[in-house]
């Protein structure tokens, strides 16, 4: 089969649309990352390559528009990505926001770029597992992404045994999941506790309740220095004076927004507002 090419006003077109629908920035050097997300695509549209895929995106076919955009997000994650944040929640974030929130028995969470689900859940998990006093508490955590597929599996929470394999402790595998053929399902009790909606963080928000915690993590890696800048002014905004901003190990607010101090101590990525 011939190799799929892509030419350099086709890259071009391709780049202006995801920056606009997205904030992604696809610099010159990465059309192997075009043609191999977007080849399979057109094949499915049943377009002979990315040209006339190209071409039908210029006459404004928003339905594969919104397909492109999805193809070309980087959506990889995992169940406790990185664990030692998550240690760290366990060990000294939730204990001190349930301390600092005991009199309205209520914690606000909010996973900004959530993807296939495994960063909320891990979260639930975590509640559900470690801290049964939360057990009357109203837990509201919400979480979004661009990606409408992404959401739909994260709803769907059935997960490859691969999926399941990367990051999930095997006594929470057993205790919560249940096999399904080749998927592992997660349980109603732990799937309901996550709201799922739709988000472009690049765009206005709607409004929101003011969070404890919120998980901005490896998104922001994608967008460029302005793009950044204003979703960490937002989320500012959205974030309550002792609640927590969580980065992905790659990310940092600093030179970017002053108004955050990264909390050494916890050595993971926990920011707060500066007083
Ligand atoms: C690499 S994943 C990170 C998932 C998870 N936060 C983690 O760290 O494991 C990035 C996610 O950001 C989403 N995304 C990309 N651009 C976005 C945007 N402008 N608004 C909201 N979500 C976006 C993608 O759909 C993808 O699911």
């Amino acid at each position: 089969m011939a190799e799929p090419t892509i030419s350099a006003d086709d890259f071009a077109f391709i780049a202006r649309l995801v920056r606009q629908r997205c904030a992604l920035v696809l610099e010159p050097g990465k059309e192997y990352l075009v043609k191999s997300r977007l080849f399979p695509l057109a094949q499915r549209h049943g377009l002979s390559g990315i040209g006339p895929l190209v071409d039908r995106l210029r006459a404004s076919d928003n339905g594969l528009t919104t397909e492109v955009v999805e193809a070309m997000v980087t959506t990889e994650t995992s169940f406790f990505r990185d664990i030692h944040p998550f240690e760290t929640l366990k060990k000294t974030v939730l204990p001190q926001l349930i301390e600092a929130r005991r009199a309205g028995r209520q914690l606000n969470f909010w996973f900004a770029a959530s993807s296939s689900g495994q960063e909320p859940y891990s979260v639930a998990l975590m509640l559900k597992e470690w801290f049964p006093e939360l057990n009357d508490w109203r837990l509201n955590l919400w979480a979004t992404d661009i990606s409408h597929e992404m959401l739909h599996r994260s709803r769907a929470a059935r997960y490859t045994q691969v999926e399941v394999n990367r990051g999930l402790p095997t006594t929470l595998l057993l205790k919560w999941f249940r096999q399904d053929g080749a998927h592992w399902q997660l349980d109603d009790r732990i799937r309901s506790m996550v709201t799922f909606s739709p988000l472009n963080l690049a765009q206005p928000w709607p409004a929101m309740p003011a969070w404890d915690l919120v998980f901005l993590r490896n998104v922001m890696i994608y967008f460029d220095n302005d793009v950044k800048k204003a979703i960490l002014g937002r989320a500012g905004r959205v974030l309550n004076k002792d609640g927590y901003l969580l980065l992905g190990g790659a990310e940092t607010t600093l030179s970017l927004d002053d108004s955050y101090r990264r909390i050494e101590a916890l050595k993971s990525g926990f920011y707060q507002l500066k007083p």
